[in-house]
């Protein structure tokens, strides 16, 4: 039987680290309150100028050298990210071009925090974001420590308005290669469901058109350029999609949840893992979770993760892995893979 297999990954992060002590200095927050509400204890930003289809490049070089693989070899490109390099077009065809590749199909999927696992295919499969943009702060010397003005009283309290989303997030990319080969290893099998009802929990209300023009300057004086986010909503949905997904997923292939031996979730909230984790009564050495290091990079949590936990050997040939997110939109999908 002809399977795909996951044969390298790999990733990079932005070129800044950034601890939650420096969060703090720019808006009403506490590394405290961020450690304890979302386990984040660190994140990645990048330098100004440094793209997703940069990250996602890095990445990508790093995968297809961890899988022997040459970029020649590549016959497609499926490039999951929120925060394209541009409005149109996509980072898969710029990423092609970055690549030196020939004319290879590329396509984006905007699948957000699912992204990485709706794409998994026979392809070199991307997920990589650039966050910072969202950020609704200029004062990225001061975050970085070289001096820098720190943000005033006024600016301060603007930026505390968006703090239960911004001190999640953070820059990276990473990235795996797929192939098909014949036997019973690669990706049993996929569980994939998508409801748009409650896209407005989690969404940028202003840059895009349903509104004329698609972005003005209230827009960006009021803040509807910068997500929105209804946090418990959201929360209550991955505490309780995820464990039902990751079941489906099992029973669809006829596999027991407890005959896993590695479940890696979406990196989100350590709380939310932890609930799933319970749920689905998975003990911690099947379990893998690296948000306190890297924050949420939306796409690119899955590959990061899969690269760490492989690189720590805690993927060991014939492990049955599954792979599981819930994100914006709601999409939300589990996959089976016998490493
Ligand atoms: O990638 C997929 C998409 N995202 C997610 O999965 C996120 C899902 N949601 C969450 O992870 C959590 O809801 C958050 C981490 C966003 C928030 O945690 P919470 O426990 O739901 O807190 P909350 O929103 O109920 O806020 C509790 C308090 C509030 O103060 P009051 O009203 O109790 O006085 C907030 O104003 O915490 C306050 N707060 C903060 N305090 C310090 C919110 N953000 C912060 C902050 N620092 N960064």
């Amino acid at each position: 039987m002809l399977r795909t297999r996951i044969l390298g990954t790999g990733f990079v992060t932005g070129e800044n680290l950034v601890k939650n002590e420096a969060i703090a200095g720019l808006m009403d927050t506490s590394d405290q309150w961020i450690r304890e509400r979302s386990g984040v204890e660190q994140r990645y930003y990048v330098e100004k100028g440094t793209t997703t289809s940069d990250l996602g490049l890095g990445a990508a070089r790093k995968a297809l050298d961890d899988a022997g693989v040459r970029a020649e070899e590549v016959d497609y490109i499926v490039f999951a990210t929120m925060t394209p390099d541009y409005f149109f077009p996509g980072c898969g065809g710029i990423l092609q071009h970055k690549l030196g590749l020939g004319p290879i199909p590329a396509l984006d999927i905007r699948q957000q925090c699912t992204g990485f696992i709706y794409g998994l295919r026979t392809v070199l499969l991307v997920g990589a974001e650039v966050h910072s943009g969202f950020m609704p702060w200029h004062h990225w010397d001061f975050v970085f420590g070289r001096g820098g003005e720190p943000p005033t009283e006024e600016e301060k309290a603007w930026i505390t308005r968006f703090r239960d989303r911004t001190v999640l997030f953070g820059d990276a990319g990473g990235a795996c290669v797929l192939r098909g080969a014949e036997g019973e290893r690669g990706l049993l099998g996929f569980q994939l469901h998508s409801d748009g009802k409650d896209f407005q929990s989690l969404y940028v209300p202003a840059c895009g058109f349903a509104q004329r023009p698609y972005v003005s300057e209230s827009d960006l004086r009021e803040g509807r350029h910068i997500p929105e986010m209804n946090g418990k909503h959201v929360f209550k949905q991955a505490v309780t999609r995820m464990p039902q997904v990751v079941r489906e997923v099992c029973s669809r292939n006829g596999v027991e949840v407890r005959q896993l031996d590695l479940l890696i979730a979406h990196q989100a909230n350590l709380r939310i893992n932890e609930m799933v984790q319970r749920a689905l009564e998975l003990p911690d050495e099947k379990v893998f979770n690296n948000i306190q290091r890297y924050g949420n990079t939306t796409a690119a949590t899955i590959p990061i993760a899969l690269d760490e936990a492989r690189k720590a050997g805690r993927v060991k040939d014939g492990n049955l892995v599954c792979f599981v997110g819930l994100g914006a939109g709601f999409h939300w999908g589990a996959a089976l893979m016998r490493a």
